[in-house]
C-alpha cells in the first residue's frame, strides 16, 4: 500500500494573526449598535466538536439532507474530472469521505486541500484523511475564506480544480460578502475549473428555527462558546450563564439570526483591549446568520461572479441544493 502523502500545511492565520483579527472584529462588533461578532470565531477545537454534535441531531436537518444528495450523485461530481478538489470551511469533512471514494475511483484526483480557520481540528482531519486515502496528496490551508481566497491561485496542479463550500456556510456570509467571496473566489479560479457548492433552501418557519435551537441545547452552547473564546484568547471575563440562546426567523432577509441575549444589565471587561462593553438588560449580541436560498438568487449570484450554473440537485424533499458551477 503506498504510505500517505502529506503536502506541507500552508498557514496564512499565525496565532498573532489570528488575535489580531479576533481583536478587530470585537473591538468593532462590541463598540456597534446593535452589537454584533462574526460567526468565524466560534470554530475553536471545542466549536468546531460542537458543530459536529450539532450535525448529528434529529432537528439539524442540512447535513443529512446534503449526504443524501452526496451519496446520489458523487459519480457525476467525479465526472468533472478534478485533478485538485479544495475544501473551503472543512471541517471534519465527513460528507466529503463519499465524494472522495467517487472521485478516487474515477481515477483522476491527485490532490485534496481542506482550507479552514480552525487549525488544530484541520490538522487532524487532515491527518486523517491523508491516512485513509493513501494514494491520495493531501494539503490543508490554514485561512479565512474571506481573505485568503487568492492563496487557491498558488495551488500546484495544472489540471481542473474543484472547489468545495459544503454544508450551506455560504449562507453565513450576509449579500455584500457573499458577493466579494464569489468574485475572489472566480478571480482565483481558472476558465473550466469547478464550484460545488452547498445551500440550503427556504423552507416552513418552525423548521428552520427548531434547527437552530434544539431540546438538548447543543446549538446553545455552539453560540455560547464565541464568549468562551474570547475570554480565552482576550482575557475577557465574559459569563456564559448570564446570556441566553436566541434563534429567529428573518422573513423578509430569508435568514435564521443567532443572537445572545444578556441575562439583566452587565458590564463586561475585554483586558486585552482595555475595552469596557455595557449591556442593557435583554440587549442582544448577533452571533450568525444563515441564509436560506431559492434557487433564483443562488444562478443569479454565481453568474455575476462569472460562474455559471451545470447542475442543480436537491435532496427527495427538496429542503437543500447541491449546486455545481464552472468558472466562465
Ligand atoms: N463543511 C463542514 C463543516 C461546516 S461548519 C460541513 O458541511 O459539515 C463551518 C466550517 O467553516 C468550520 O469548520 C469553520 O471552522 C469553517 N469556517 C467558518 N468561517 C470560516 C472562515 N471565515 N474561513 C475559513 N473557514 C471558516
Ligand atoms: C456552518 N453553518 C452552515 C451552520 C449553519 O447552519 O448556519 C452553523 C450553525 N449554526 C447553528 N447551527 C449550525
Amino acid at each position: 500500500m503506498p504510505s500517505p502523502t502529506l503536502l506541507p500545511v500552508e498557514v496564512h492565520l499565525r496565532p498573532d494573526e489570528l488575535e489580531r483579527a479576533l481583536s478587530a472584529d470585537v473591538r468593532a462588533g462590541l463598540t456597534a449598535t446593535p452589537k454584533v461578532l462574526p460567526p468565524k470565531w466560534f470554530y475553536d477545537q471545542r466549536g468546531s466538536e460542537l458543530f459536529d454534535e450539532i450535525t448529528r441531531l434529529d432537528e439539524y436537518y442540512p447535513t443529512r439532507c446534503e449526504r443524501e444528495i452526496i451519496e446520489r450523485v458523487a459519480t457525476e461530481v467525479a465526472a468533472f474530472g478534478a485533478e485538485t478538489l479544495v475544501e473551503l470551511g472543512a471541517g471534519s469533512a465527513e460528507k466529503t469521505r463519499r465524494l472522495l471514494d467517487a472521485m478516487v475511483a474515477d481515477g483522476r484526483l491527485a490532490r485534496y486541500v481542506p482550507f479552514d480557520v480552525s487549525e488544530e481540528f484541520l490538522r487532524s482531519s487532515a491527518d486523517a484523511l491523508a491516512e485513509q486515502y493513501p494514494g491520495l496528496a493531501v494539503g490543508a490551508v490554514v485561512g479565512d475564506f474571506e481573505r485568503h481566497l487568492p492563496a487557491l491561485a498558488a495551488l500546484p496542479g495544472e489540471g481542473p480544480r474543484l472547489v468545495a463550500f459544503l454544508g450551506g456556510t455560504i449562507g453565513n456570509l450576509d449579500p455584500a460578502q457573499r458577493a466579494t467571496f464569489f468574485a475572489t473566489l472566480a478571480g482565483a479560479l481558472r476558465p473550466g475549473d469547478g464550484l460545488l457548492l452547498g445551500t440550503d433552501l427556504v423552507k416552513d418557519a418552525d423548521r428552520l428555527v427548531r434547527a437552530y435551537d434544539d431540546d438538548a441545547g447543543v446549538t446553545a452552547a455552539f453560540n455560547k462558546n464565541v464568549l468562551a473564546v474570547i475570554n480565552r484568547h482576550l482575557d475577557a471575563d465574559f459569563d456564559l450563564d448570564r446570556f441566553a440562546h436566541v434563534a429567529r426567523w428573518d422573513a423578509e432577509a430569508e435568514w435564521i439570526e443567532m443572537r445572545l441575549r444578556s441575562l439583566g444589565p452587565q458590564q463586561v471587561h475585554v483586558g486585552d483591549l482595555e475595552l469596557v462593553v455595557e449591556l442593557g438588560d435583554g440587549e442582544e449580541i448577533r452571533t450568525e446568520i444563515s441564509a436560506k436560498f431559492r434557487r433564483e438568487r443562488v444562478v443569479a449570484e454565481l453568474g455575476t461572479a462569472g460562474l455559471d450554473l451545470r447542475e442543480w440537485w436537491t435532496d427527495a424533499a427538496g429542503d437543500f441544493a447541491l449546486s455545481l458551477s464552472v468558472r466562465r
